[in-house]
């Protein structure tokens, strides 16, 4: 193998999914609307594990991923191994080029709050909903998402904690007064997996 084939090949490693991953994809499958397929969204992909087990599981005609990656500096202050937000992007890009080319994967570099309002509303079935977890910055997003995602569409996130001593119980404070405000339905919560689901 050549230098630039084995820099390639390792970007690529990068995106391989955990076995969390795929248990993640078969949770989102289980939940959305004929348990199959439609117009998914992605909301903070990190290196896109996420991705290969949504296409081959949940099987969108259509998945939009959606992060800043670079617009928040050369690199996450979190993170295992390589920390930089653009090795990250180019391994989507090379993982991906095909399903980008095809228009099945579809690149949006931004935050969430800018970007939700630039699709038209009920246009999404499900959305993977997977960013930073704040109070304020959950609600934001959820009070985007209400209008975005069709009317039996299903919102599925991470890291639900109904513990108030930990860190992300911010999110789970937010999702529960959404569901509460908006006359939403709590699907799924499991503090096992730490994954969650709400409907209309
Ligand atoms: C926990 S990681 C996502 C993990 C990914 N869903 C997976 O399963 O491998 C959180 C991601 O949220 C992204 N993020 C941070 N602020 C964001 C925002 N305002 N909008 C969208 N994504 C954001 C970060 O760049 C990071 O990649």
């Amino acid at each position: 193998m050549t230098d630039n084939a084995m820099e390639f090949q390792s970007l690529v490693e990068q995106t391989k999914p955990t076995p969390h991953h795929i248990e993640r994809a078969e949770i989102i499958k289980s939940l959305i609307p004929d348990n199959q397929g439609g117009i998914g969204a992605e909301i903070g992909v990190y290196k896109g594990q996420l991705i290969r087990p949504i296409l081959d599981i949940v099987s969108p005609q259509e998945l939009h991923i959606i992060d800043p990656w670079y617009l928040l500096g050369k690199e996450w202050q979190w993170g295992e191994e390589s920390r930089s937000t653009t090795q990250a992007l180019l391994a989507i890009l090379a993982a991906y080029e095909d399903e980008f080319v095809s228009k099945r994967l579809v690149l949006h570099v931004g935050s969430s709050l800018d970007l939700l309002s630039t699709f038209p509303d009920d246009y999404f079935d499900w959305v993977y909903l997977d960013t930073i977890h704040t109070y304020e910055h959950t609600l934001r997003e959820l009070n985007l998402l209400k209008l975005k995602v069709k009317k039996e569409g299903v919102i599925i996130g991470d890291d639900w904690n109904p513990e108030p001593t930990q860190p992300q119980h911010d999110l789970y404070r937010a999702v529960t007064e959404f569901v509460e405000a908006e006359n939403y339905e709590l699907i799924y919560a499991d503090t096992n997996n730490t994954q969650w689901a709400i409907r209309k």
